[in-house]
């Protein structure tokens, strides 16, 4: 799964995806839009050129054949040409005749031209028309009539550039809306990745309780059923392993409580049994016999130590008696007599104690595992032991400034099962070592189990 921070880059991504789609459905509607609108246009000012030609053909062929009722037919002939002046559509001259006259399009020439490649698109060419004049039966030049379709392009170019101004502003804040919606629509899913995150840390109270839209409310509904079902595993495998620990814990104790009843009476027995043959054979002058018997006194007073060393360790002394301070301080005793030359030091808060038999044991058995360890890899001057209460939680630290662990330590049965013992609780364990710096080794317990809670 992905973390918060890179999920939030997808969710950027996605919503550039999105405005990108929007624009580009926008731009293939505005394609499609001026590809109709130019056939149009095109249609239109082809139908206006030969309706404009038509019309000027009729009226100068009406005044070419009024002329001969004129007083003055050249002066007639140059009004008729005149008449045209100003036309949008057509452009009129008489040619050939005594005097050429042209009959200029507009009073003043035209400020604005539609761009070339506007002009090619429309696609228009301009056309022309000779109406021959006759005057007292001669030739008197010719009337030239020609279509300029430039304005009425010009007239479609200035409508097409309003449209897309007006184009420009509804699209401009439609894309700026969408994309503030969908951010805003995709924003619970950085709350889902952040509760996802904490639920693979191990965080299974987290719960996502906002209002969501349909689609969204069945993920947040499919997360928080999911996030229950791990809280609810979650506890049964802590009272599981809770259990097996009492379990263990009895075990040991009905071993110790045999060891002690079953075979540490025979062992007195036998000792003393050896002793009284021991007594005889000196005193019958037996030394054959007197000195099997010391040995077998000797190997007997071992296997008692041995018993004993093996109570203390199935059964914390004075745990169940006088509680986890004093048993404890009987370990560290233990290890004081083995190496008087390290430092101990043991600090436990008043309400760190008592807190039932299982968190005893698993906080007993912890630091009995960090001493040995200490001992065995570590060849510490001093070792620090702390039990006190740190947010809501029971925390153990032992700390030991021996030679730490190196880089190839493997991982034995004592730090599995310290790590065992304090998840069984709730808990968790945490080694940081440094080459040359020593050891930490800090257990937590939770001081309650945690209760589902709407956190996101
Ligand atoms: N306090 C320490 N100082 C230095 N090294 C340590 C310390 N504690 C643990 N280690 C290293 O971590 C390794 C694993 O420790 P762990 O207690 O799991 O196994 P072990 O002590 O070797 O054997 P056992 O299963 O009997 O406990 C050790 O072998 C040792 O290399
Ligand atoms: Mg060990």
């Amino acid at each position: 799964m992905r973390t918060g921070g890179s999920l939030w880059s997808t969710l950027l991504s996605l919503r550039l995806r999105l405005i990108g789609l929007v624009a580009v459905v926008f731009a293939a509607s505005l394609a499609l839009g001026g590809t109709v609108a130019c056939l149009n246009a095109s249609r239109s000012v082809e139908a206006e050129m030969r309706s404009a030609l038509a019309v000027g053909q009729q009226i100068v062929a009406l005044g070419v054949a009024g002329l001969d009722r004129s007083d003055d037919p050249p002066r007639a002939l140059e009004e008729l040409v005149a008449s045209f002046r100003g036309n949008r559509h057509l452009r009129v001259t008489l040619t050939g005749a005594e005097r050429a006259v042209a009959a200029p399009q507009r009073d003043a020439p035209p400020l604005a031209a539609a761009p070339g490649w506007f002009e090619r698109l429309i696609g228009v060419t301009p056309s022309r028309v000779l109406i021959p004049v006759r005057l007292d039966g001669r030739a008197y030049g010719e009337i030239a009539l020609e279509t300029v379709p430039h304005n009425e392009v010009l007239e479609i170019w200035n409508e097409f550039g309003g449209s897309l101004l007006l184009l420009a502003l509804f699209s401009a804040p439609t894309m700026l809306l969408i994309y503030v919606f969908i951010g805003h629509a995709l924003r619970p899913l950085d709350r889902l990745a952040a509760g996802l995150a904490r639920i693979g840390g191990g965080d299974y109270a987290v719960r996502l309780e906002e209002r969501l839209p349909p689609e969204l409310s069945r993920l947040r509904d499919s997360f928080n059923r999911m996030a229950g079902q791990l809280f609810a595993m979650a506890a049964v495998n802590r009272t599981l392993n809770q259990q097996l620990l009492s379990l263990q814990e009895q075990e040991r104790a009905e071993l110790a409580r045999d060891l002690h009843d079953e075979v540490g009476p025979f062992l007195f027995a036998i000792n003393i049994d050896a002793a009284n043959i021991r007594r005889q054979a000196e005193a019958n002058g037996l030394a054959t016999v007197a000195a099997p018997a010391a040995a077998i006194a000797e190997a007997i007073g071992h296997l008692q130590k041995q018993v004993k060393s093996m109570l203390g360790r199935l059964r914390p002394i004075g745990l169940a008696e006088f509680g986890l301070g004093d048993a404890i301080a009987h370990l560290i005793e233990f290890w004081r007599r083995r190496h008087p030359e390290i430092d101990y030091r043991l600090a436990i808060a008043p309400e760190a104690e008592g807190r039932g038999e299982l968190i005893d044991t698993t906080l007993y058995r912890i630091v009995q595992e960090c001493l040995s360890n200490a001992m065995r890899h570590g060849k510490p001057a001093a070792i620090a032991i702390s039990i006190g209460c740190e947010d809501g939680a029971l925390v153990a630290r032992v700390r030991d400034d021996g030679c730490g662990m190196s880089a190839d330590a493997g991982t034995g049965y004592g730090l599995i099962g310290m790590g065992e013992r304090a998840k069984g609780l709730g808990g968790s364990l945490d080694m940081a070592s440094d080459p040359g710096a020593g050891t930490t080794v800090t257990a937590r317990l939770p001081l309650s189990e945690g209760v589902p809670a709407a956190v996101l």
